[in-house]
């Protein structure tokens, strides 16, 4: 009898097409739509993007404004979502509040069981413009802090930060949270995207495949290492009068006992990319500014330390969460916040494709090689 091969995590299996985004690993390169991300991070608003994901061209001015204006509308939370976030424990984790917030949002929907291209776009822009607001709300409980209502005067990253922090971010700030949007919004087949596929191809509908993205998401294999990344920065202590250099020193010694160890330290490598991740140059570019911003050369020393260790024992690189994470808790979100602001940028991939999915539908049901006992008698 010939062995069956099994493909492990499903490395290196093709399981279908997308016309959304295009990663190549051999150019560490990522399109969204046929546009390369940093492109667009360094020139559009994830509003744009969101729109360019969803639908496959840049919006028109028109396009853009109508869309802008119903997004700043929809912003606030229906009191039952408040309500149910009420009812979790503030010593929950934060993912399981986002998880709970979109089971709501979607029974609240007066189209929740319809999946017509137009109704399943309906949801995906009502999801984009509420979930900013569950993250924010859900940062203030737990500090104790008055909740902050939405302003439409504000763009979409300004009123996440003001939603959040109850001031208005410096625009450096609010450029370096967009790019960290832009960044985060989509990458074809990940984990969290498959499951979202997953559910969709058994026509259940689009909350419930959001929801199960957000838990393949908060692992930190996944979504959950921007998290994880900032525990590593703790463990190692964050020390704003040390110098860089005595930062580096320091993080580089963690590292190195991190991996004689044989730990797995979040924030590096990844499935697809194996010389580096596309984003990683466009998001530390951002964590620069904020470091600059902020005048905490100590967080870049901790950063080239490890990044250097680990390049120097393994050869492996950072990924998107490396970057990603000391810039939200320099922005002063609180670690556990990283991967639920994860969420609302992929909110937007994950929805594409649950209607690519939808478009082309194939229940996704693979086969197992059994090797439990063979059959016996009772
Ligand atoms: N730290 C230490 N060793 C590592 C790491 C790491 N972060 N990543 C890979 N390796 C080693 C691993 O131990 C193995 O070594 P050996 O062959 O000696 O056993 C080798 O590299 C191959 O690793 P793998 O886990 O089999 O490779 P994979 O392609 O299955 O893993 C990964 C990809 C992302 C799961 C893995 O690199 C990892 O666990 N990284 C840490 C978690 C992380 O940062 N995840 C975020 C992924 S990207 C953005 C996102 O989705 O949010």
């Amino acid at each position: 009898m010939t062995e069956t091969e099994i493909k492990k995590g499903l490395a290196g299996v093709v399981v279908d097409y997308t016309a959304v985004s295009k990663v190549n690993p051999d150019t560490n390169s990522l399109l969204y739509r046929g546009y390369p991300v940093q492109d667009l991070a360094a020139a559009k608003s994830f509003e744009e993007v969101a729109l360019l994901l969803w639908t496959g061209e840049l919006p028109t001015a028109g396009e853009l404004a109508e869309f802008v204006k119903a997004e700043r509308a929809g912003r606030a939370l229906a009191p039952n979502v408040k309500a149910a976030i009420d009812l979790l424990p503030t010593n929950c984790h934060p993912m399981d509040v986002g998880r709970t917030a979109v089971s709501v949002i979607g029974a609240n929907h007066a189209l929740a069981e319809e999946s017509s291209p137009a109704a399943e776009l309906s949801k995906a822009k009502e999801l984009f413009a509420a979930f900013p607001a569950v993250v924010a709300y859900d940062q203030r409980r737990r500090r104790g802090l008055e909740v902050v209502e939405p302003r439409e005067d504000l763009d979409y990253s300004q009123n996440f930060l003001w939603m959040t922090f109850g001031e208005e971010a410096a625009p450096e700030v609010v450029d370096a949270f967009r790019v960290s949007m832009v960044l985060y919004a989509e990458h074809s087949f990940n984990a969290s995207t498959f499951t979202a596929r997953v559910i969709t191809s058994t026509l259940s509908d689009l909350h419930s495949a959001v929801t199960g993205a957000i838990g393949a998401l908060k692992g930190p294999l996944h979504g959950g290492a921007n998290e994880a990344v900032m525990h590593t920065f703790h463990e190692i202590g964050i020390d704003k009068n040390e110098s860089r250099e005595d930062a580096a020193a320091r993080a580089k010694t963690w590292m190195e006992e991190a991996l004689a160890a044989k730990k797995k330290v979040m924030g590096f490598g990844h499935r697809v990319y194996k010389h580096g991740d596309s984003r990683v140059p466009t998001m530390k570019a951002a964590l620069d500014k904020m470091i600059e911003h902020y005048g905490r050369g100590e967080m870049l020393g901790l950063y080239d330390g490890l990044e250097a260790a680990m390049d120097e024992a393994k050869a492996i690189k950072p990924n998107l969460d490396y970057p990603a994470g000391p810039t939200y808790h320099l922005m002063g979100f609180d670690t556990e916040m990283f991967t639920p602001i994860f969420i609302a940028a992929r909110i937007t991939g994950w929805t594409a494709h649950i209607m690519e999915q939808r478009a082309s539908n194939a229940l996704i049901r693979p086969l197992s090689a059994y090797n439990g006992p063979e059959q016996r008698a009772l």
